[in-house]
């Protein structure tokens, strides 16, 4: 079944376990490049999805239990957080049963929001189920600025009173209860209208959100409250209509697949013209990195809740513009430059979501990449090979773009700071090791 809770071939034994993933700053990732990557690579939980569900849990009692869930760094230090907030989480096989019945408090330590901006979405939750957070404002990241005005000003129609002072959000219902809004978002927020959502929920009243983020993370939170009783309607559209409701009842959910991880191991398929089946995945939802794919002369079929991606020669060049879904996803651009590094002609990519994604780009260049930026977009011109080199990671993304490169690299690559890569892909040594790859994790001195 697609999503299972157990990944089909790594015992729990042989993954990291959780609570160890946090802060492996001095580990590294050693390959040796050229392999053909052959075989089946298992698919885990999606982070992104994982990320709001866990904070969704903060809206209610009683004991859920949630399946399919990463063993990421991101998700441990979302744990840590809700332990912080009074949640209690155990850790079973492949799972987590999660109890929220009792909170002990409504601020997000800064160390916290520092490791993961993604733990702002504690906002909406705590301020539906207790009325009132204090969060540290996120700040930026190697990627960006991401402010968080959008959820900001939601929240404000909703009846809320914030004052920002020395970096810290504190927020507070000024009623009882959130009230219900009509929400225009200037632009799509994923995050953003995770954390109306989840704040709509339990507010008196109905909420519309206009130019709702419509990525498939966002419906899988959607699927996850509908199944504790929440009344949400268009989500998977740019319009969200959510129902609030007095409370919700525990229920157990299964994480879907992470999709940006399956569009990552297709590109190891193409870039070492392998032959790689990988599931569980939902194709429709990588469409637009299937069609580009396609389009650069790789063979993509859907099979057994996957996809099959064989490479036979040298990939063409594509353009590629990042966009909102259901266009061609942000995440996926650094991987796709590492592609396109070795592509037959010249790719044009525009980034339009995040104003610094190029971070990979000076470390593709010691691989011996031929890349020009220029402002939001980057002119690839491909070469017939790339070297290996010590190379350093500076973002989730950026980090998966440098593996990508080494395992077609002729020689030794080496790429440092991989506390990113372990935010987001679980076991990436152990999955690429089981289809060919030479890749070994040294251990950093600790
Ligand atoms: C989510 O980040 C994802 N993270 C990101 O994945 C992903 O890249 C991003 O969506 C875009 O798809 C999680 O889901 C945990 P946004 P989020 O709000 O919600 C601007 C990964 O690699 N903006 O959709 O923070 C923002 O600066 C991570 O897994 C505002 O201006 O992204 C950006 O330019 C990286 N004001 C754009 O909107 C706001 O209030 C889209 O950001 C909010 C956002």
């Amino acid at each position: 079944m697609p999503g299972s809770s157990e990944s089909r071939y790594f015992p729990d034994s042989n993954r990291i376990q959780p609570e160890k993933i946090v802060g492996i700053m001095k580990d590294k990732i050693v390959l040796n490049g050229g392999q053909r990557l052959e075989g089946e690579i298992p698919i885990s939980g999606s982070k992104n999805s994982a990320l709001p569900i866990l904070a969704a849990t903060l809206l209610g009692q009683g004991d859920q239990h949630l399946t399919n869930v990463p063993a990421l760094g991101d998700v441990e230090t979302m744990v840590r957080l809700l332990r912080h907030l009074g949640v209690r989480l155990t850790y079973e096989a492949g799972g987590l049963t999660v109890n929220a019945s009792t909170l002990t408090g409504h601020d997000a330590p800064e160390e916290m929001v520092k490791t993961m901006r993604a733990s702002v979405l504690v906002l909406g939750p705590l301020l539906s189920r207790l009325g009132e957070a204090r969060v540290p404002l996120p700040g930026g990241c190697a990627i960006g600025a991401r402010p968080i005005q959008l959820h900001l000003m939601g929240l404000e129609q909703m009846g809320c009173e914030i004052l920002i002072k020395c970096s810290m959000i504190h927020i507070r219902s000024r009623q009882h209860r959130l009230q219900g809004a009509r929400i225009r978002l200037d632009h799509p927020t994923v995050t953003g209208t995770e954390n109306l959502m989840m704040a709509a929920t339990l507010a008196e009243g109905t909420t519309v959100i206009h130019q709702a983020a419509r990525e498939p993370e966002v419906v899988d939170l959607a699927r996850f409250l509908k199944a504790r009783g929440g009344r949400i309607h268009g989500e998977g559209t740019d319009v969200l209509t959510i129902e609030g409701v007095s409370s919700l009842r525990p229920a157990a959910y299964n994480i879907m697949p992470d999709r940006i991880e399956a569009g990552t191991y297709a590109i190891a398929g193409a870039i070492t013209q392998g032959d790689l089946m990988i599931s569980p995945c939902n194709p429709e939802q990588l469409d637009p990195v299937v069609g580009k794919l396609r389009s650069a002369g790789l063979d993509i079929r859907e099979e057994d809740h996957g996809i099959r991606v064989r490479a036979r020669r040298r990939v063409e060049s594509v353009d590629i513009r990042t966009l909102p879904y259901p266009e061609f996803p942000t995440d996926m651009q650094a991987q796709m430059m590492a592609l396109m590094s070795l592509g037959t002609g010249c790719s044009t990519m525009t980034e339009t979501i995040f104003e610094n994604r190029f971070n990979h780009v000076p470390e593709l260049h010691r691989m011996g990449a031929d890349i020009v930026v220029n402002g939001p977009a980057a002119v690839v011109r491909g070469v017939r090979r790339l070297r290996g080199a010590p190379v350093m990671a500076a973002d989730l993304r950026g980090s998966a773009c440098l593996v990508l490169a080494g395992l077609a690299a002729e020689g030794k690559t080496t790429v440092h700071r991989i506390d990113h890569l372990d935010r987001g892909y679980e076991s990436i040594e152990l999955k690429l090791q089981k289809v060919g790859a030479h890749i070994e994790r040294i251990r950093g001195e600790t």
